[in-house]
């Protein structure tokens, strides 16, 4: 395990310290179970501005509002039946909803980065409660902890070989259970669309609102900026939906589909499994030989694994 100066295992105490870090206006590094984040004091402009400049994230691309209690939320944005029904059913867990922003909040404005819609989810964390007990109460924005542009981070590790010393602390919570982001889904005027999959599957989705549909496929242009093409990206080129590499390849393998040399995200053919191995294998991975990618099923998290190696075989934007 990686262990810089600036890294403390998970435990009350690091929580704590986290707490008063982020009273502070500092930035540290937290696990959840989708994946890292980079938390700031969301009422606090300049530390929504550290972030920004942190992740060489541009301006235009807003943040996640994370709540500390799901109640909160009723704070930060206008709830409907339909937002109800899914906070009743997924939170706290991997579920962000962009709902019509409330215009008396004690936000800073470039949370939002000027839109009239917010971003808003309550993770599954232990430090939740700790931040509570500490007397810190959120709410903190907190985009994945990375390089804009670049592979989400699941472990420690990671972030700290993206962000290194930015960051005043980073928690060590060990590997991210779920491995890729929130499931983002958008409701206006009481209709959701699924801006971007995740654990939550829009079958998931529908069993509780059944007229949620998906934004994947659709040609419009894209609503939230982690939709663009190029996103989550390695440095050598990715192909995908290849059973048998080609020489001088690495493999990205799944199931029974894995020539070596590579790594194989789950040789039970698990997709639970393959997400959460998804950015670790694709980090190792990430050298002078091309990335080869086996095909993986579409169902259930399978859709998220497909879209995050869809944008990572993308023709890049820089
Ligand atoms: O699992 C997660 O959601 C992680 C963990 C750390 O909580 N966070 C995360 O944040 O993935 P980030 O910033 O890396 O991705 C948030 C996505 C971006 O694609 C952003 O464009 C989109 O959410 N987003 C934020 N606010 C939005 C809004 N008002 N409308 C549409 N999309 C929005
Ligand atoms: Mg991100």
């Amino acid at each position: 395990m990686n262990s810089s100066f600036n890294m403390m295992p998970a435990s009350a105490q690091s929580y704590a310290r986290a707490a008063g870090l982020l009273r502070g206006g500092d930035l540290v590094a937290l696990p959840t179970e989708t994946v890292y984040g980079l938390a700031g004091d969301a009422r606090n402009a300049d530390a929504v501005a550290r972030i920004y400049a942190t992740k060489n994230r541009p301006a235009h691309n807003p943040l996640i509002v994370h709540v500390l209690r799901v109640n909160d939320v009723a704070d930060f944005v206008t709830l409907c039946p339909v937002s109800r029904a899914l906070i009743a059913a997924f939170w706290p867990g991997p579920l962000t909803l962009v709902l019509p922003k409330r215009m008396d909040t004690n936000l800073a404005d470039n949370a939002s980065a000027g839109l009239d819609t917010l971003a808003v989810r309550c993770p599954n964390a232990p430090w939740r409660d700790a931040f509570l007990d500490a007397g810190f109460d959120g709410p903190i924005v907190m985009p994945s902890a990375n390089k804009s542009g670049r592979i989400s981070p699941t472990t420690a590790a990671h972030v700290s070989d993206d962000l290194g010393a930015a960051v005043s602390l980073i928690i060590d919570g060990g590997p991210c259970p779920v491995g890729v982001e929130s499931t983002i889904v958008q409701i206006t005027d009481g209709r959701g669309l699924m801006l971007r999959p995740g654990l939550v599957s829009l079958t998931d989705l529908q069993r509780v609102e059944p007229s949620i549909r998906s934004h994947l496929g659709d040609t419009e242009k894209p609503t939230a900026p982690g939709q663009l093409k190029s996103h989550y990206a390695p440095k050598t080129s990715v192909r995908l939906n290849l059973i048998t590499p080609d020489k001088g390849d690495v493999h990205l393998g799944f199931g029974a589909h894995f020539t070596a040399p590579g790594l194989n995200l789950s040789p039970r053919g698990d997709l639970t499994e393959a997400a959460h191995n998804l950015f670790d294998y694709l980090r190792q991975l990430d050298g002078d030989a091309p990335i080869a990618v086996a095909p993986i099923p579409m169902n259930g998290l399978g859709a998220a694994i497909n879209d995050r190696l869809k944008r990572a075989s993308a023709e890049r934007d820089e």
